[in-house]
C-alpha cells in the first residue's frame, strides 16, 4: 500500500547522496505506486537554487545513475515525482531557514489538512545535532494527529563511543526515540533481511545453528574501490570506524541473534543488541593479538593500476590510517561459546564481495581415513553482494569404481529466481520511515553497543607508532590477516 502523504525534507540537497541514492530510491517507490500522490520533496541547502533548477538537477542525476539496464526510466513515474519537487535555499545555521521551512509546512497543512514531514539529514555529521536542535527550536519536531515528524540521521553516527553517546543525548533531548531513524544502509539490502527469513523460516537450519555444529564463521566485506575522492573523510576515519561497528556488526547480529518473539521493531532490535553486548570485550592485549590492520600499496585492481593509499588525494603522505582490518571475536553466550567469528573488510582488494561463510564441523573421518578422501567441512555461504545468493557445499561421491569424495555446491541465486530489479537498498528504508516502521534502523543502544566493542581497538591503535602492514592493491589483503586464521587452523575463503 502507498505510504501516507509526506513532505520529504532533504538537508544537504545539493550533496552527492541526494542524486546518487535518494532520488533513484524515491523514483523506484513512485514507480511501484508506494508513494502517495501528496508526496513531495523539499530540498534544503546553502547552494543557491530554485524549484525548477532542483527538479532539473535531480532529473539529470536519475537519468544518468538511476536508469535500470533493461527498462530505462519510466517518464510517467518520474513526472509524478518531479511535480512535487521544491527547493529552499538556506544556511543550516540560519534561523530564517527554519522559518521558511515552517511556513512551507504550514501552507501544506492548510492546503491538504496534514503536515507530515521527514527531515532527512544528508549532511556532514557536524550538522546532525545543530539541525535537530534548530528544528526543535522552530517547533518543527512537535507532532500532532495530522503531522508526524521524523528525523533520519545518516552515518557516521559519532567517531567513537563518547561522541556517539553525546550525539544520542543531543538528539534525544529534542526528539523521542521513535522519531529518530538512524540509517545503516546494510539493513536495507534484501539479502541481509533474508538472513532472518533463511534462519527462522526454515526448519532445518536453526537446530544446527550453534556451537555443537558450527566450527567458525567468517564475515567479509571486500571492496575494489579505493578512497577515491573521500580522502579527507577517510584518512581521519579508517576501515575500522567506517565499516565495523555499523555494517559488519549488523551482519554479525543477523547471523548470531536469537529468534525474536515477533517482527516487532523493538523485539528484533533487542535481540540484535544482545548479540553485540555478548561480544567479549577486548583488552588492549587481546586487541593486539586478534585484530590486524593493513593499508593498500600500489597495485592492480581489476586490471587497472591503482596508486598506493598514501598517494591518493587528500591523504597524508605518511598516513597510518588502515584501509583493511580483520579481527577474531568471541560471542560469550550459550549458543556461541567457543565459536570464533572472523571479520574482515578492506578497500582496493581483488574483488567486491560481501559474504558470510558458516563452516560446519567435519563429519568423523572413520570411513575416509586417507588424505585423498578426507571429508572437508560443509560450508554455507550467504552472499550479500554483488551476487545475492546462498550456496551450500557438501561432499559427494566422484563417479567411478572407487569411493572418492568430491565437493559439490547447491546454489540459490536471487536474481535468477525472483527476477527482481536491482534496488539501492534505500527504497526499503525510506518506505519504512514513511510508514513508521523502525525495525531496520538502529536504536540508540545498538549504535552505542557497536562503538563500545571497538573502543579498545581504537585506544590501542591511537598509541601505536608503527604503520599498518602494506598489501598490494588488488590482493586479498595483508599477510597478517591470513596468519590470524592460520593460527587456529583455518583459512579465509579466497577472494580471487
Ligand atoms: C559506507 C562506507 O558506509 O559503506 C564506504 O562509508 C563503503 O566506505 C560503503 O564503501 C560500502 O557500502 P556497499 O553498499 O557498497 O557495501
Amino acid at each position: 500500500p502507498a505510504a501516507p502523504p509526506c513532505t520529504f525534507v532533504i538537508f544537504g540537497a545539493s550533496g552527492d547522496l541526494t542524486g546518487r541514492l535518494l532520488t533513484p530510491a524515491l523514483y523506484h517507490l513512485m514507480r511501484e505506486g508506494l508513494l502517495d500522490p501528496g508526496f513531495e520533496i523539499l530540498g534544503v541547502d546553502r547552494v543557491e537554487n530554485n524549484d525548477e533548477g532542483f527538479r532539473k538537477t535531480l532529473g539529470e542525476a536519475l537519468h544518468t545513475l538511476g536508469a535500470d539496464a533493461q527498462s530505462g526510466i519510466d517518464e510517467d513515474a518520474w513526472g509524478r515525482l518531479a511535480a512535487g519537487i521544491h527547493y529552499l535555499t538556506g544556511d543550516f545555521a540560519d534561523p530564517t531557514t527554519y522559518e521558511g521551512l515552517a511556513a512551507h509546512l504550514a501552507g501544506r497543512d492548510k492546503a491538504t489538512g496534514h503536515a507530515n514531514a521527514i527531515f532527512y539529514l544528508a549532511v556532514a555529521p557536524r550538522f546532525f545535532a545543530p539541525i535537530a536542535t534548530a528544528l526543535s527550536s522552530a517547533g518543527l519536531l512537535q507532532e500532532s494527529d495530522t503531522a508526524f515528524r521524523r528525523l533520519v540521521v545518516e552515518k557516521p553516527f559519532g567517531t567513537d563511543l563518547a561522541s556517539a553517546r553525546d550525539l544520542n543525548a543531543k538528539l534525544l533531548a529534542v526528539a523521542s526515540e521513535k522519531q529518530i531513524y538512524r540509517i545503516d544502509h546494510y539493513l536495507g539490502k534484501e539479502t541481509v533481511q533474508n538472513i532472518m527469513a533463511f534462519r527462522f523460516g526454515n526448519g532445518i537450519f536453526e537446530p544446527i545453528w550453534n556451537r555443537d555444529h558450527i566450527e567458525h564463521v567468517q564475515i567479509t566485506a571486500a571492496e575494489t574501490v579505493g578512497v577515491e575522492r573521500r580522502g579527507r573523510f577517510y584518512d581521519g576515519t579508517g576501515a575500522l570506524r567506517d565499516m565495523v561497528p555499523n555494517h559488519l556488526f549488523q551482519l554479525l547480529s543477523m547471523v548470531a541473534m536469537e529468534a525474536p518473539n515477533s517482527f516487532d521493531a523493538d523485539a528484533v532490535r533487542t535481540e540484535k543488541a544482545k548479540v553485540v553486548e555478548a561480544v567479549r570485550n577486548l583488552t588492549p592485549e587481546d586487541a593486539a593479538r586478534v585484530v590486524v590492520r593493513g593499508q593498500y600499496d600500489a597495485g592492480t585492481v581489476l586490471g587497472k593500476p591503482r596508486a598506493a593509499y598514501r598517494q591518493e588525494p587528500d591523504v597524508a603522505p605518511d598516513s597510518r590510517t588502515e584501509t583493511f582490518v580483520a579481527m577474531k571475536l568471541a560471542i560469550d553466550n550459550w549458543r556461541w561459546s567457543g565459536v570464533p567469528f572472523y571479520l574482515r573488510t578492506g578497500k582496493s582488494l581483488a574483488v567486491r564481495r560481501t559474504e558470510i561463510a558458516i563452516q560446519f564441523k567435519k563429519a568423523p573421518a572413520v570411513l575416509f581415513r586417507d588424505a585423498v578422501n578426507a571429508p572437508t567441512p560443509n560450508l554455507l555461504v550467504i552472499s550479500i553482494q554483488p551476487d545475492e545468493a546462498i550456496s551450500l557445499r557438501f561432499a559427494a561421491k566422484v563417479p567411478g569404481r572407487e569411493m572418492r569424495l568430491g565437493q559439490v555446491e547447491m546454489d540459490f541465486r536471487y536474481a535468477e529466481h525472483f527476477k527482481a530489479e536491482p534496488q539501492t537498498g534505500y527504497e526499503t528504508l525510506i518506505y519504512d520511515c514513511l510508514t513508521g516502521d523502525p525495525t531496520l534502523f538502529q536504536r540508540a543502544d545498538n549504535i552505542e553497543a557497536g562503538w563500545f566493542e571497538v573502543q579498545a581497538i581504537q585506544n590501542l591503535w591511537a598509541g601505536l607508532t608503527t604503520p599498518p602492514d602494506l598489501y598490494p592493491a588488488g590482493s586479498d589483503g595483508p599477510a597478517c590477516a591470513d596468519e590470524l586464521l592460520e593460527r587456529d587452523g583455518y583459512q579465509w575463503l579466497p577472494l580471487n
